[in-house]
């Protein structure tokens, strides 16, 4: 509006500095022909009088200059602005600013801020957490701003749960300082991201992965029932046959003491035997790590898988060169090693002499172990859906094909690795994991 006024006001008076020079000549050269004085006079005036028209107009057009400038700015200006509003308004994230300097009120809110809270920017502005949200959660909200200042530095808050007219909602806000040119504080700047749905999704993986890890146990375990079976059928059998005889050896106490002893070993081989079913079926929703030698790891798998090793006629051999612990959770490790020997029992048990040799040892902070197996290999074919879940060569019954994806899974919850070594002539599944070398 004073822009216009101003461009009015420049116009008009231009006309009328025009008009009156305009109207000048005509009058002049009247007076001039009636008296030769006056033509002095105004030969002698006209440089004075030309000159000031000349600055009038110098001035004028200046001003019309610095009109045009001022207009510019301001569109440019005026640009800035709604581009910055544009990529507010559109961001997915909630952004916020805060008044250091006026009790954290808020002078800032983006559309997705509004949308989230169910009110208007109007509504936001000027107000605080106090207007918003419990006094207990208001609090903790500023004592965090407080906190951006004293420290100076950017705040990230992982999780914080705030009450929406959608409901519970959980963010993920990221805090900024901002200081004056005196150093003084300034603005919080505030970047909200709503994870509620992320957070949802990884309960619902977390609880799939337990279900999987269920199942693929209790696969695991059908599939060596048979062996565990004939592992306790064994020691049942002596037992049995050391009690007929205790009744007989009733009156010679050194041979009812030696049956004795003898059903007393057999049966802590099958209560071993039992502990490591019930360890196995263990389903454990997040991984206990705990620093674990890795010999212990690979004693533990091998004696479990010795049964049905055994009912295959497979040698299990064992070349453990490490002396090195590793955080784990070692049932879980453990699960990996045994669901790899189960694989090589299967893959081997077609050719003669069947074997599956582990091999364990260190290099560059890591530990390495390797499953290797007598079979004839895994074709190209197959390697490309190895880690596929539900993805098996074998006959129904026999196989689930969790086993290399579970154990996948378990082992990048480690930070750790699983893959075919191709480099070698036999079969070879190697794990990789970050090495504690000497802190046990
Ligand atoms: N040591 C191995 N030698 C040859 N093939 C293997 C070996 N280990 C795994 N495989 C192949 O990978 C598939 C998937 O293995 P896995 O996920 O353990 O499921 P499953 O053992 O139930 O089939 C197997 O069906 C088999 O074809
Ligand atoms: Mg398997």
């Amino acid at each position: 509006m004073a822009e216009n006024q101003n461009r009015k006001r420049i116009l008009i008076r231009t006309s009328l500095i025009g008009a009156l020079v305009g109207s000048f000549f005509p009058v002049l050269s009247f007076l001039a022909r009636k008296d030769p004085e006056i033509l002095f006079g105004i030969i002698c005036t006209a440089p004075l009088f030309l000159g000031l028209c000349a600055y009038l107009v110098a001035r004028m057009r200046m001003q019309a200059e610095d009109l045009l400038i001022n207009k510019r700015t301001e569109q440019k200006v005026n640009g800035q602005k709604k581009l910055l509003e544009t990529i507010l308004n559109n961001l997915p994230n909630i952004v916020f600013a805060k008044d250091y300097n006026n009790g954290f009120k808020f002078v800032l809110f983006n559309s997705a801020g509004e949308k989230l809270l169910g009110l208007k920017n109007k509504e936001l502005i000027g107000k605080s957490d106090f207007d918003f949200f419990p006094l207990e959660q208001a609090e903790s909200f500023t004592k965090k701003d407080r906190e951006v200042f004293e420290t100076g530095r950017t705040i990230t808050i992982e999780q914080e749960l705030i009450q929406t007219p959608k409901g519970e909602r959980i963010l993920k806000t990221v805090k900024v300082p901002t200081f004056k040119a005196d150093g003084k504080p300034d603005l919080l700047i505030g970047i909200s991201v709503d994870i509620t749905e992320d957070i949802i999704l990884q309960k619902k993986l977390e609880e799939e992965r337990g279900r999987s890890l269920l199942h693929s146990k209790l696969a695991t375990l059908g599939e060596m029932s048979a062996g565990v079976a004939h592992e306790i059928n064994n020691p049942l059998a002596i037992i049995s046959g050391n009690l007929e005889l205790m009744k007989r050896y009733r009156e010679d106490p050194e041979k009812f003491e030696a049956k004795w002893k003898a059903s007393e070993k057999s049966i802590e081989r099958i209560a071993k035997i039992v502990r490591g079913l019930k360890k196995f079926a263990r389903v454990s929703d997040q991984p206990k790590l705990v620093l674990s030698r890795v010999s212990g790891i690979l004693q533990e798998s091998i004696s479990f898988t010795e049964a049905r090793a055994h009912q295959n006629q497979t040698r299990i051999q064992l070349d453990d060169r490490t002396t090195a612990s590793v955080l784990c959770d070692p049932l879980e490790i453990e699960q990996v090693i045994i669901n790899l020997i189960n694989n090589g029992i299967d893959a081997a048990k077609s050719g003669p002499e069947p074997w599956v040799r582990i091999e364990a040892f260190e290099e560059t902070g890591e530990v390495v172990i390797r499953i290797l197996d007598s079979g004839p290999g895994v074709s190209r074919d197959v390697e490309s859906r190895l880690f596929e879940p539900f993805f098996t060569t074998k006959e129904v019954g026999e196989g689930t094909g969790l086993g290399l994806s579970i154990s996948k899974g378990i082992l990048s919850q480690h930070n750790a690795t699983l893959g075919l070594n191709r480099s070698l002539s036999q079969t070879c599944f190697e794990i990789r994991i970050k090495s504690h070398t000497g802190q046990l």
